[in-house]
């Protein structure tokens, strides 16, 4: 599977660093969610689930963290350690976040609000729903 990575434009001067995200600019659709991880215990794994219909982009934007995916074929995974790298994952995505740093913070856009119908929390269920669609 391919992973979508963005590289943000880093408005930098003398004074350092700033990037800005706008939806339906920077970030492929309208922003109705924004959600951020941190304080993650040494050797915590958490996600352990897809999305029917979201859309995210996961900025690990202080420390670093690594990120799983898996489309149903293939698994992938991917080191987030800069503020202005992001990754796109969208539904049918089975995603599951480790690795991180003390100091991670792990930020996260969303298409929708939280809506607990829009998770598979279970593989097995998450494998059948990708099948169907195969
Ligand atoms: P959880 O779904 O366990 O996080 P993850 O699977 O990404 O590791 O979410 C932890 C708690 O936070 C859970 O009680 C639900 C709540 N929560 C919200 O209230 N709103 C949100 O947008 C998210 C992502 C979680």
């Amino acid at each position: 599977m391919e992973i979508v990575k963005y590289s943000f434009q880093e408005h930098g001067d003398e004074r350092g660093q700033l990037i800005a995200l706008e939806e339906s600019k920077e970030i492929p659709f309208a922003i109705r969610r924004v959600y951020y991880m941190y304080d993650t215990g040494e050797g915590v794994r958490r996600g352990f689930h897809s999305h029917r219909t979201l859309e995210q982009i996961l900025i690990c934007i202080h420390g670093s963290c690594r990120v799983l995916l898996d489309d149903g074929r293939e698994r992938e995974t991917v080191l987030l350690d800069k503020p202005c790298e992001g990754i796109y994952v969208g539904p049918d995505t089975w995603r599951e976040m480790y690795d991180f740093s003390p100091d991670a913070v792990l930020l996260v856009l969303a298409s929708q609000v939280y809506d607990e119908n829009d998770y598979i929390r279970d593989y097995e269920k998450f494998m059948e729903s990708v099948r169907d669609k195969m």
